[in-house]
């Protein structure tokens, strides 16, 4: 496995999941982690990631230096070239700017074998490497930054100041794909005989006891309940309709378990507790609160009455996967830490189960290979990610019986439409808000004062960053219509066209 000791933004996801495109498996670690677990990870490789931070700020994330006197070859990107130049005796400075697209011109470099004279590389730095450590040299420049890549061949340890894990560094796969080789790693990671490990460990974790699963109908938990099913027969499903979901979900989603096999099936209609729960409340955090808490409850209860009915149930299964786990809080293998914002995370402690997690390690695209391979079909492992607190985090404001009725109509008109237009797959989620201001219309001759209805629809891989998506007019334009023709008080749809970052792809 190559590790990736991850210094803070996204960069080290994303650096993940390249490494494991090209068939190497590969980890996340925070940058405190100890030069005797790296050991115990037994790398054929490390990269460190870049991050927001600069080696002048009052503490900057470290690493243990002994991490580069292992034997183990070593990449550091951005951040990671810097921190790596600094502490081995290098200076770096404040300055040479570059942000955006740039020219490499790279040297003779097994980390650069098969590139060109030039090559377009992606930078974001504000620092600069400029006198390097004894025993370094450089290995390529830009424009404005003579040590944009430095090499010591002898201890195989580099640095390169741009990206190679981002598209607009066209070459960056052939870089990481010449450090795997740098590494001596094979290259034999794929998810063809995942599901029959992930099966086999499933079933050594669990021995004879009996599994809960709670579901919410999305991607993840629906292939984690088929993995579990496939590892024992003592499942039970759990679902709970908190009466802010999708159009027809609840029925939707029960067929979908009835169709793939499920007997022990349970949805629970909880709307009645959750909506009075939530009468009257406006802030985002105290909603998103609110539906967590009732949640446990609401799943509190119903465990305690199956452990009635059908003895004892030891584990909890849930569809957690890789990104969900926050790397940043010292990820270990041994307990995941879950997103706050995680539907179910929080459960286990209470409830004395112990978790079950057999998608952890994966990213989403993944999961849906693993998906694929289980034989589950497409339609199922299409479906976009919906948000725990679901419709809730998509009113503005207080949640009332009308505005569900509001938003959840108009979230069903524009999948449709996307369905129509053949744009549902080219999105990674597409939703509708309800804003909490009223503007002037007009419908026939009479003065109209309504709802703005906004639609999001946004591309992405994992949803930490996110773009909004160039839709078709004819899409935007029936959407609109619809939406304002049938749906009473609403008389006005606009379409969200922010960025994550700065935005999040949820209002709340
Ligand atoms: P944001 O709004 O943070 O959303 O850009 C990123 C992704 O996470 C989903 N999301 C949630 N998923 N429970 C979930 O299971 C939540 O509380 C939650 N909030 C946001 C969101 O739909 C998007 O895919």
């Amino acid at each position: 496995m190559i590790l990736v000791i991850d210094f803070g933004g996204q960069y080290a996801h994303l650096i993940c999941r390249r490494i494991r495109q090209l068939n190497v498996y590969s980890e996340i670690r925070h940058h405190s982690i100890s030069a005797a677990d790296v050991k115990k990870l037994r790398p054929a490789g490390i990269i460190f990631s870049g991050g927001p931070a600069s080696v002048y700020y009052p503490e900057p994330p470290l690493f243990e230096k002994k991490i580069l006197s292992m034997g183990v070859p070593i990449l550091g990107i951005c951040y990671g070239h810097q921190i790596i130049a600094k502490v081995s005796g290098g200076r770096v400075i404040t300055g040479g700017k570059e942000y955006g697209k740039g020219v490499l011109k790279p040297k003779k470099s097994p980390l650069f074998k098969g590139l060109g004279k030039k090559e377009q590389v992606w930078l974001s730095h504000g620092d600069s490497v400029v006198k390097l450590p004894r025993g370094y040299s450089v290995i390529g420049s830009t424009e404005r930054c003579k040590t944009a890549a430095y090499a010591n061949e002898k201890k195989r340890v580099y640095g390169i100041q741009f990206h190679p894990e981002v598209q607009h560094t066209p070459n960056g796969m052939r870089i990481l794909a010449n450090f795997i080789k740098i590494c001596g790693a094979k290259r034999n990671y794929s998810i063809k005989g995942l599901p029959q490990k992930i099966i086999g460990e499933i079933r050594k974790q669990i021995g004879d006891n009996s599994v809960i699963v709670g579901v919410s109908g999305g991607v993840d938990s629906l292939v984690a309940s088929i993995l579990i099913k496939k590892a024992t027969p003592k499942v039970y499903c759990v679902y709970i309709d908190h009466g802010l979901v999708r159009k027809g979900e609840t029925e939707y989603v029960k067929g979908m378990y009835k169709r793939l096999g499920f007997r022990n099936f349970y949805a629970e209609d909880a709307s009645k507790i959750f909506l009075s729960r939530l009468k009257g409340v406006a802030d985002p955090e105290k909603k998103r609160k609110i539906i967590g808490n009732t949640f446990i409850e609401v799943f509190e209860k119903k465990v305690r009455s199956l452990k009635k009915a059908h003895g004892a149930i030891k584990f909890l299964g849930q569809g957690t996967i890789y990104p969900d786990r926050i790397e940043s809080a010292k990820a270990s293998s041994a307990a995941s830490v879950i997103k706050t914002h995680h539907n179910v995370g929080g459960l286990p402690a209470k409830m004395k189960l112990k978790l079950l997690e057999p998608l952890k390690e994966l990213y989403k695209d993944e999961v849906r290979a693993v998906g694929k391979e289980l034989g589950i079909p497409r339609e199922y492992l299409a479906r976009h990610p919906f948000p725990g607190p679901g419709l809730a985090v998509r009113i503005i404001g207080e949640v009332t019986p009308d505005k569900i009725e509001m938003v959840r109509e108009a979230d069903a008109i524009f999948i449709s439409k996307l369905i129509k237009y053949n744009c549902y797959d080219r999105v990674w989620q597409a939703l509708a808000a309800l804003l909490p201001v009223k503007t002037v219309g007009v419908m026939g001759d009479s003065r109209t004062y309504g709802y703005v209805i906004a639609l999001r629809a946004v591309t992405s891989k994992d949803a930490m960053t996110a773009d909004w998506a160039r839709l078709p007019n004819i899409v935007l334009e029936e959407s609109s219509t619809e939406i304002i023709n049938s749906i009473k008080g609403v008389n006005r749809v606009v379409y969200d066209i922010s960025q994550k970052p700065p935005s999040t792809i949820e209002y709340e």
